[in-house]
C-alpha cells in the first residue's frame, strides 16, 4: 500500500510542474523520490496520531459525573514499539539522504569544468577558451562542473530543476557538478540575500546538445575579433545592457535610453547640471553607474557597477556600439 502510494506520488511529481520543477537531472529523481517518501511518512503519522487522538477523545468521553477515568499506568512494549519504529525510519531516512548528498558532493572526474562568479547582481560565466557569458550554456549528457566565486557578497547559484544550491564565497572556490540529461533553459536564482537587486539575480541555464554547444563556442570567441561597434553591440546583448536600456527610439526602459545619446550637450543630471554624452561621460557611467546619475533616475542608479568586470577593450567596444546609435 505504502510502497504504491509512494509510486503514484513520484510518477505524479514527476510530471506535475505545478507542484515539482521539472527534474532536469538524475538526481533531482532521487532527491524527489526521498521526498515523496518523506511525504507519506508524515502523512501516515499524522493520520495515526491526529485520528488516534480523535478516536480516543471520542471513545473515552466521560459519560456522567461519576464516571470515573481508571488508573491507566505505562505500557513498556508499547513505549518500546514508539520509539523504536521512529528511531529506524529517521535513520532510514538519513542514510538515503546520506547517499544522495554523497552523489552530489563526490565531483566526477573529467568534467567539463565552468567558472561561474557571482557578482551584485548577476551571474558571469567564463569557458577554458576564454568566452564570457551571462547565460550558462551546457551540452547535454555530459558531466559539467561549476567552480563557483563571488566577488563581493554571498550569492548562491540554484538550479530549482536540478536540485541543486551552491553558495558562491568571496575569497574561496565553491563548486557544484551536474549531468543534465534533458534539453532545455533552466531558471538559475540567486538563493543567498545579495543585496537590493537580489531577487532580480536571474539567469538561465541552457542544456544543448554537444554539436549547438561547440557551435556556441566557436561564434561567441569569435566575437572577440569582430570590429569595434560590433563587439560592442555583441557584449550590449550579453552583459544584458539591452533589458534596461532602449538603443532604437528614446524610450525609456529601467535606465535611460541611449538610443542618439552620444554627442548630447544637454544631458540633465539629477542635481540640475548639464553634461555632455562624450566618451569619459559614457565610460564612467558604465563603469560607476552612480557617479553622474541622469534626472529621473535617482536617488541610486539601479545599474550594477562594471568597474572590474568589463575589460578596457570591452568599454571602448560599448562606446563605439553606442556612438553608432542614430
Ligand atoms: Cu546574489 Cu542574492
Amino acid at each position: 500500500m505504502l510502497l504504491w502510494i509512494l509510486q503514484k506520488l513520484t510518477v505524479v511529481m514527476a510530471q506535475a510542474d505545478s507542484f515539482m520543477p521539472t527534474q532536469g537531472t538524475e538526481i533531482a529523481k532521487s532527491v524527489d523520490n526521498l521526498y515523496a517518501f518523506l511525504l507519506v511518512i508524515s502523512l501516515v503519522s499524522c493520520v495515526i496520531v491526529i485520528g488516534g487522538m480523535i478516536y480516543f477523545a471520542i471513545k473515552y468521553k466521560r459519560k456522567s459525573a461519576n464516571d470515573v477515568t481508571a488508573y491507566i499506568t505505562h505500557d513498556t512494549r508499547l513505549e518500546i514499539l514508539w520509539s523504536v519504529i521512529p528511531l529506524i525510519l529517521f535513520l532510514f531516512v538519513f542514510a538515503w539522504g546520506w547517499v544522495i548528498y554523497h552523489d552530489m558532493r563526490t565531483m566526477p572526474k573529467d568534467a567539463l569544468e565552468i567558472h561561474v562568479t557571482g557578482k551584485q547582481w548577476a551571474w558571469t560565466a567564463e569557458y577554458k577558451n576564454g568566452v564570457k557569458s551571462t547565460e550558462v550554456v551546457v551540452p547535454v549528457g555530459r558531466d559539467v562542473r561549476l567552480i563557483l566565486a563571488a566577488e563581493d557578497v554571498l550569492h548562491s547559484f540554484y538550479v530549482p530543476s536540478f536540485r541543486l544550491k551552491q553558495d558562491a564565497v568571496p575569497g574561496r572556490y565553491t563548486n557544484l557538478w551536474f549531468h543534465a540529461d534533458k534539453l532545455g533553459d533552466f531558471h538559475v536564482f540567486c538563493a543567498e540575500y545579495c543585496g537590493t537587486q537580489h531577487s532580480g539575480m536571474i539567469t538561465k541555464l541552457r542544456v544543448v546538445t554537444q554539436e549547438e554547444f561547440d557551435q556556441w563556442l566557436t561564434t561567441e570567441s569569435e566575437v572577440s575579433t569582430l570590429p569595434m561597434a560590433q563587439r560592442g553591440a555583441k557584449i550590449f546583448q550579453t552583459r544584458a545592457c539591452a533589458s534596461c536600456h532602449s538603443v532604437d527610439s528614446p524610450a525609456v526602459k529601467v535606465g535611460p535610453s541611449v538610443y542618439k545619446l552620444f554627442g548630447d550637450t544637454n544631458v540633465e543630471l539629477l542635481d540640475g547640471t548639464k553634461v555632455t554624452a562624450d566618451e569619459n561621460y559614457i565610460r564612467e557611467s558604465i563603469l560607476n553607474s552612480q557617479a553622474k546619475i541622469v534626472k529621473g533616475f535617482g536617488p541610486r542608479s539601479a545599474m550594477p557597477a562594471f568597474q572590474g568586470q568589463l575589460s578596457e577593450v570591452e568599454v571602448t567596444a560599448l562606446i563605439e556600439y553606442i556612438k553608432g546609435l542614430k
